[in-house]
């Protein structure tokens, strides 16, 4: 008992547990953009595939089934990846649920299922820390493809599974978690998936859900130690806060350079790719840290009216899944397919651009280490 009071006590006055606080300010600031943007009447209301599926058409091997449009959604098993495959199943996607978990992955399926019976979906368990685990999704994803006569691409990718840890675990590549979970993990994915995305016959597009809490992350600049959260796992202390915002911004920073990457090569503009703010939602990302916290979080939201269901949550994500297909390189924000504007860092083309290197030699060093296994 009297370790438990001192452990609660150590965390309380931690310099961590303080600099969460300051997040409130990063998301009311958030709120404030939308005011400003609701003034101005910068409102996206279109979607991408209209309120129910296309099939899938043109110039497609006739032996394969024309079918709904795949949507991967990362952490679909708890909150708000699970909120939105709910949504994108009803707006008649093929959706692929990836988690961790076997049984929670069938437990979603299956209530997914009681809800909207012409839902499709297929499920896969995956381990986002794990690189292992990223290359063997893909070669499952394609050989399911293959197997179930489905036209060789995805349509949509949803980065969206992610971790707020409070102690440094590092991953059997020797990754910190939290980094290897929330950025390096779906970098990866989202490289390894992109020949798909770039197969399909209709615009396709990448989700990444990111955070308000980006807008407190300093950068110096990115080598193979702070990308992999090496540097940080070695830390006396786990700065369990500044590694999360470190992680939100790396994930959107690759998200602008992606989207300009894909700009510079690829002539129809055919990959999208769009960042997704949830705000703060009623979830189980505090998991880790002690119950109080959890609830006095919860409870201070509400009072400022800022708590939001995972339904709620999840609208700005469906809202970047369902942009029309010119819509790249956005930041979506408060649901009603409202956009506002990131950080002044996360558009910082040098950043980006470094970011991008490091990441992809991680990646190579990552492949390589896979090929000699
Ligand atoms: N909730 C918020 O207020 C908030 C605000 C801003 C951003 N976000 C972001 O939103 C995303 C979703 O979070 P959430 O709030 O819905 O939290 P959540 O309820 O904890 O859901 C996280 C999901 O990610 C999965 N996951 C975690 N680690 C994984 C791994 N190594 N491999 C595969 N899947 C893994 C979890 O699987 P299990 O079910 O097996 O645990 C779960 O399905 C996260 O990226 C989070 O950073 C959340």
């Amino acid at each position: 008992m009297m370790k438990e009071v001192k452990e609660a006590f150590l965390f309380v006055f931690s310099y961590h547990f303080w600099r969460m606080g300051l997040w409130s300010i990063a998301l009311v600031y958030s709120y404030l953009q939308l005011h400003k943007a609701r003034i101005f009447g910068s409102i996206y209301k279109a979607r991408l595939f209209g309120s129910k599926y296309t099939p899938i058409s043109g110039s497609i091997d006739p032996k394969i089934r024309s079918s709904r449009p795949i949507c991967v959604i990362t952490g679909a098993t708890s909150g708000l990846g699970k909120a939105t495959a709910f949504v994108l199943a009803e707006k008649g996607f093929h959706v692929i649920l990836v988690g961790r978990s076997s049984q929670l992955l069938s437990e979603t399926l299956e209530e997914i299922k009681s809800k909207n019976k012409d839902a499709q979906l297929k499920s896969f368990q995956v381990d986002m820390s794990s690189f292992e685990s990223i290359f063997k999704f893909k070669s499952s994803l394609e050989q399911w493809l293959s197997d179930a006569e489905l036209h060789p691409s995805i349509q949509i990718l949803v980065n969206n599974a992610g971790i707020m840890a409070i102690s440094s675990r590092p991953t059997t590549e020797g990754y910190d978690r939290m980094i290897a979970t929330n950025y390096v993990g779906p970098f990866c994915l989202t490289k390894l998936l992109l020949p798909l995305l770039k197969n399909s016959s209709v615009p396709s597009r990448v989700v990444n859900v990111t955070s308000f809490t980006h807008r407190y992350a300093s950068i110096g600049k990115f080598d193979k130690d702070s990308v992999s959260g090496v540097h940080t796992s070695t830390l006396n202390k786990y700065p369990y806060a500044r590694a999360y915002e470190y992680s939100k911004l790396c994930l959107l920073l690759f998200s602008y350079e992606l989207h300009r990457q894909l700009r510079l090569t690829d002539d129809s503009h055919h990959v999208s790719v769009i960042a997704a703010d949830p705000g703060f939602a009623k979830t189980k990302i505090m998991r880790e840290y002690p119950t109080y916290i959890t609830a006095m979080a919860f409870l201070g939201f509400k009072t400022l009216g800022l708590l939001q269901t995972p339904e709620e949550g999840a609208e700005s994500i469906v809202d970047a899944a369902l942009a029309p297909p010119e819509i790249s390189g956005a930041y979506y924000f408060g649901g009603k397919g409202r956009t506002i504007e990131s950080s002044k860092v996360s558009r910082d083309l040098k950043l980006g651009q470094q970011l991008w290197e490091t990441s992809c030699d991680l990646l190579n060093e990552l492949q390589h280490l896979h090929h000699n296994n």
